[in-house]
């Protein structure tokens, strides 16, 4: 099975070309020479995306974090990238830490396998909302989770329950809810196996 280090050396398995309303982006993992640009992303966002996605984390601070754990721990991001600037992010973690996921979808009865799971967060630039971004992200990020032998999808951190386009997207893309917690809601995906219909 790949791991991570193995992706930060050679990207070539997860790179693809999409087009997304028109535009040719590139979806690939996160490189190394990217702090700038996903620093950029980060200070580019709306207040209303920045509640949603991360709240008020230093930018350099929070894009220093993901360059430094390229190719380590856990950790695998990716970004669609369109003429030098990040239009979006997704955001892969193939640990469960106690006192998280792990813990609260126990809470609803829905125990989740460590070996299976990946915890997932896209973000999209503000500009390239609604034109299918977060959709042209979702193959290459379920190829990532297979490729990592998990076939579980989280939202990691939940999704907050005022995040109404987020929770209708993910319903559209075949989450379904299991829980509610603080002001979030949990939702959980079951990657179809190759050759097996969409949910
Ligand atoms: C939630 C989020 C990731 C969705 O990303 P997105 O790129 O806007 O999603 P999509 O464009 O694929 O789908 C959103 C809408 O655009 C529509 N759409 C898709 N392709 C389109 C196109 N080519 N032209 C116009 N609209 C399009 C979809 O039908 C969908 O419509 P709906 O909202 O009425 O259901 C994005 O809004 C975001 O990053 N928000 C801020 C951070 C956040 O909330 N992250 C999630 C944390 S849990």
């Amino acid at each position: 099975m790949l791991t991570p280090a193995e992706l930060a050396r050679d990207p070539s398995p997860l790179t693809r070309r999409v087009t997304v309303d028109g535009v040719e982006v590139v979806v690939r993992a996160l490189r190394p020479d990217e702090g700038d640009a996903l620093t950029a992303f980060v200070a580019g966002l709306s207040g209303t995306s920045r509640r949603f996605w991360h709240g008020d984390t230093d930018d350099a601070a929070a894009a220093g974090d993901w360059i430094e754990a390229i190719g380590r721990y856990d950790k695998l991001r990716l970004v669609a990238e369109h003429g030098g600037h990040l239009a979006g992010v997704a955001d892969l973690s193939f640990s469960l830490p106690d006192g998280y996921e792990i813990t609260r979808y126990a809470s609803y009865g829905h125990p989740l396998d460590p070996a299976r799971t990946v915890r997932f967060g896209p973000c999209v630039a503000d500009a390239w909302q609604g034109r299918g971004l977060a959709a042209a992200l979702l193959p290459p990020a379920w190829d990532a989770a297979r490729l990592f032998g998990r076939d579980r999808v989280v939202l990691f951190g939940g999704v907050h329950a005022a995040n109404q386009r987020a929770r209708r997207f993910y319903r559209r893309h075949g989450f379904v809810e299991v829980g509610a917690f603080d002001d979030c809601v949990d939702m959980v995906l079951r990657l179809p196996s190759e050759g097996e219909a969409q949910p």
